[in-house]
């Protein structure tokens, strides 16, 4: 009898599916609240060296008051060759290590639950780690190197799209054919695909010829998150602040390049580089608003933007059920309110909608299957849950041919269901 794992390692979330006797199921790996099927995709290393991932890591960020390292949207580092390695408490840990930590935990958990060593796994990747052919293809052999490191012998990929559509197919009567628009809209990737689906086919030697067509994007809910950052949250540290520069006599603003990392709240602490430190203390001198600039340095020094991040995405999150959120965050003599709209949230982010809605009519395009033609749109992942995204499903399909379940595992069961492609 052989077992095989199924692994979405995602951006913000990662889960772990068991295929056994030809069946799949989605099993608990996070101690969190709720179903458990979910573990955060971050990473706590303590001064004492212990390193912990998924919730177990948040609480212990939290209750070390951030004296450690935190980490997190580390999938988004994977094709970037300019990042090797970084350095933990003394240690050099390189990006497939720290994958392999969050892979090694899931491994373990999924044999806990069947009682026996598993060495084989199907890992998703999305369509798209970069459009540099050569950078995605270093992203896939990290992620790969990370999986043997966590002790997998038998490894195989599957985009993540695909394995969406194959979730999408075991909910069709026997002999239904489909042809599906399928939309994962994750953390860091937009992923699209046109695929053939037929109910009862489950376990069909080979899906390529099925894939009519594949595209994807980098824009997903940490841009969305980053753009309210940015015109919502940022002028609290200082974004429309001015200063003189040394014995000139105009204002000049800060330097957009600092701003613009302070909004991807995962390298903020590169701003603890000496000569940028050294910049923002220069400027604070001759600022006109001297309190952001030492928000921003305490934001800095006291790597509080996790948890700021945080209250921005619940306000996004909020939006997609209501007209109306706020973002709420106190920290220190910082208190932060603001009122954001649906409409607002629209009409700031549309760059990045426009650019998703490119890409989808592109997939389209590339299928040689009109919108009209085709049968289903199955969307899934966290972002599809915002109403612009579906409205710009509804608008080129109907809003009746619009599918919209398991947001969050239907990637992990379908790479589940993908084992009998490879073994
Ligand atoms: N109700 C909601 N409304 C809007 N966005 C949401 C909602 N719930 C979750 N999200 C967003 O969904 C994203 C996480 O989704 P998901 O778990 O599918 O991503 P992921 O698989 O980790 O990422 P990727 O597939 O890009 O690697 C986060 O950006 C989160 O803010
Ligand atoms: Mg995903």
């Amino acid at each position: 009898m052989q077992i095989v794992f199924g692994i979405d390692f995602g951006t913000t979330n990662s889960a772990l599916s068991v295929y056994k006797d030809g069946s799949v199921q989605v099993i608990a790996v996070d101690d969190a609240a709720g179903s458990g099927e979910l573990m955060r995709s971050v990473l706590y290393f303590s001064e004492e060296q212990e390193i912990f991932t998924g919730n177990e890591a948040i609480r212990h960020y939290v209750g070390d008051e951030a004296a450690g390292r935190f980490m997190q949207s580390i999938k988004t580092f994977l094709p970037n060759t300019s990042f090797d390695s970084t350095e933990v408490f003394g240690r050099r840990y390189t990006i497939d290590d720290l994958v392999a930590i969050i892979l090694r935990k899931l491994k373990a958990r999924g044999e806990a639950h069947v009682g026996c060593s598993v060495e084989s796994v199907v890992l998703g990747r999305p369509v798209l780690f970069s459009t540099d052919a050569a950078k995605d293809a270093v992203a896939q052999q990290r992620l790969e190197r990370a999986a043997r490191k966590a002790g997998f012998k038998n490894i195989w990929f599957q985009f993540e799209p695909v394995a969406a559509a194959l979730a999408f197919e075991e909910t069709l009567q026997p002999g239904q054919e489909r042809i599906v628009f399928i939309g994962d809209f994750g953390g860091g990737t937009s992923d699209f695909s046109v695929i053939r689906v037929k109910g009862g086919d489950f376990g069909r030697s080979d899906r390529r010829s099925d894939v009519l067509s594949m595209g994807g994007v980098y824009v997903a809910g940490d841009k969305f998150d980053s753009q309210i950052m940015w015109d919502k949250v940022a002028h609290h540290f200082g974004r429309h602040a001015r200063y003189k520069s040394m014995g000139k006599e105009e204002w000049a603003s800060l330097p957009r390049s600092i701003i613009y990392t302070l909004c991807q709240w995962h390298r903020i602490p590169l701003l603890r580089a000496r000569k940028i430190r050294e910049q923002i203390r220069v400027i604070k001198a001759t600022t006109d608003n001297r309190q952001a600039l030492e928000r921003l340095e305490n934001i800095i020094s006291d790597n509080y933007g996790f948890f700021l991040f945080q209250a921005i995405e619940k306000a996004k999150c909020e939006l997609s059920q209501a007209e109306q959120s706020r973002i709420t965050f106190t920290e220190r003599d910082l208190c932060i309110s603001e009122e954001l709209g649906r409409e607002e949230f629209e009409t700031i982010n549309s760059q990045n909608f426009s650019q998703i809605s490119d890409c989808i009519d592109e997939v389209v395009t590339r299928s040689g299957i009109p919108a009209a033609q085709m049968d289903t749109v199955f969307l899934t992942g966290g972002t599809s849950r915002i109403p612009l995204i579906q409205s710009l499903f509804a608008t080129r399909f109907g809003r009746d041919k619009l599918e919209n379940r398991d947001a969050f595992t239907s990637v992990v069961h379908g790479l589940g269901s993908s084992v009998p492609l490879f073994v």
